[in-house]
């Protein structure tokens, strides 16, 4: 019986490879703590290194050139990550729950149990030469068209080798955080010099997974805090967050201007929800819309002080948080949501007070989801004017942008703009 780390991590690893999609929120809800740990370095493992763990079984075949069932490739893959760099894990575990794996009719390919115990027993033989051999191989098998495509946006501005990106996006990322209350730091949580405001956790401090639950804090990544440090005297009496699920901006937003009316919209339904639980433990109030932002804002009605767009973007600036995007980017519909931004965009500006803010952001590092839209949205909606709100590391042209350097900020890639109306 294939234990449910492995079948949790197998499963997700056929939506995401088979199939195209994103790993779901709460894929490993369902597992212990142990378990969870194990079926998370699992995955991100499989999915940070799928392209050489290919390149590595196939002299292994009697005819390299062959094709393997995606169940076979996976049940291998998994056996191999776990023997090369999960030293906790047994031997024998690894190469047994592998086999039990390609065995299972809905998730392998039982003709293929033989061909699976023989190639991970010769593998388990010596660990640290399989782990050395799958090391030498090169980064480059790890990433598609998708992933080259994003390595050249974020280094083109900038003076960033390629290589050094990738390898730091290799690693999973740090979280980040935002006390909400007057209440005790969790242990192991200090202040992050670099980000006012932002907290971090100490070496293997534990995951304040109470104070989350608890609504004292919440998770954060350091570049949408530096964005949301925005510099801006006045007191803005209208606020709208244009695309807001899950709400961790509006959470800054109503926290930053309590007195002010907020208004927050999102399309879909489920996250609505999830929004307006989020406001509510956090202490936010805000009037959550459910609904099409572009129609809406076009619906007309009374101009707002301040607007930001956290535009739906391909996420490309995440990828060290999400290992699957290599694989399924070169499905994402780029011109289709480059059109929506500019939709987005083009409608917040037209609601946006005389003296306003308007703050346009995406977590991408490609520069048609951002940098294009500034000078396009320019030359569309007259009376626009750049205005400096960023200072320190994330400022880029005098503080009209904000652009985290790829390599030497840790945090999301992001992508900024500000304007004011005359
Ligand atoms: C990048 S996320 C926003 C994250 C949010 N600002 C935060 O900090 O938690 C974009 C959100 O916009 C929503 N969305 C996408 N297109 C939309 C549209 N046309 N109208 C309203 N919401 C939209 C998505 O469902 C998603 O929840």
């Amino acid at each position: 019986m294939l234990t449910p780390s492995r079948r949790a991590v197998a499963t997700t690893l056929i939506r995401v490879l088979g199939e195209g999609k994103r790993v779901p929120d709460g894929w490993d809800r369902k597992l212990s703590g142990a378990d969870a740990g194990l079926a998370q370095a699992m995955l991100g493992l499989v999915l940070r290194r799928w392209g050489r763990l290919r390149a590595w079984s196939r002299p292994h075949l009697a005819d390299p050139s062959r094709d393997l069932p995606l169940g076979t490739d996976i049940a291998l893959a998994l056996g191999l990550v776990q023997l090369a760099w999960l030293d906790g894990v047994a031997p024998h575990a690894a190469v047994h729950e592998s086999v039990n794996l390609v065995a299972d009719p809905e998730l392998g390919f039982p003709p293929h149990r033989g061909l699976v115990n023989a190639i991970l027993r010769k593998a388990s033989k010596d660990r640290a030469v399989l782990r050395a051999d799958l090391e030498a191989l090169p980064a480059a098998l790890d990433r598609g068209p998708f992933a080259e495509k994003l390595l050249a946006a974020a280094t083109g501005p900038v003076e960033a080798d390629p290589e050094a990106l990738w390898a730091r996006l290799q690693v999973p990322p740090k979280p980040a955080f935002v006390p909400l209350r007057e209440e005790p730091l969790p242990e192991g949580m200090e202040a992050d010099p670099e980000v006012p405001g932002a907290y971090r956790l100490q070496e293997g401090a534990p995951f304040p997974l109470a104070w989350l639950q608890f609504g004292a804090g919440m998770v954060q990544d350091r570049s949408s805090q530096a964005l949301m440090a925005f510099k801006w005297d006045k007191e803005p009496q209208r606020i709208l967050d244009v695309c807001a699920a899950p709400g961790g901006k509006a959470t800054v937003l109503g926290r930053r201007w309590p007195a002010a009316k907020l208004m927050a919209l999102e399309q879909q339904a489920a996250r609505a929800e999830r929004l307006k639980e989020n406001l509510a433990a956090r202490r936010v109030e805000a009037e959550v819309q459910v609904t099409e932002a572009t129609a809406w804002l076009a619906g007309g009605g009374r101009p707002f002080d301040l607007i930001l767009l956290d535009a739906p973007c391909s996420g490309s600036g995440t990828l060290q948080k999400h290992p699957e995007l290599p694989w399924i980017g070169d499905g994402i519909d780029l011109r289709g949501l480059v059109l929506r931004q500019r939709q987005l965009l083009e409608a917040a500006a037209l609601r946006l007070a005389p003296g306003g803010l308007l703050i346009y952001a995406v977590c991408s590092w490609l520069p048609e989801e951002g940098e294009a839209h500034r000078v396009w949205i320019q030359a569309r909606v007259p009376g626009l004017k750049p205005i400096p709100v960023w200072e320190g590391p994330c400022a880029a042209e005098g503080g009209i942008a904000f652009r985290p350097h790829p390599l030497t900020w840790q945090g999301e890639g992001f992508q900024g703009f500000s304007f004011t109306r005359e």
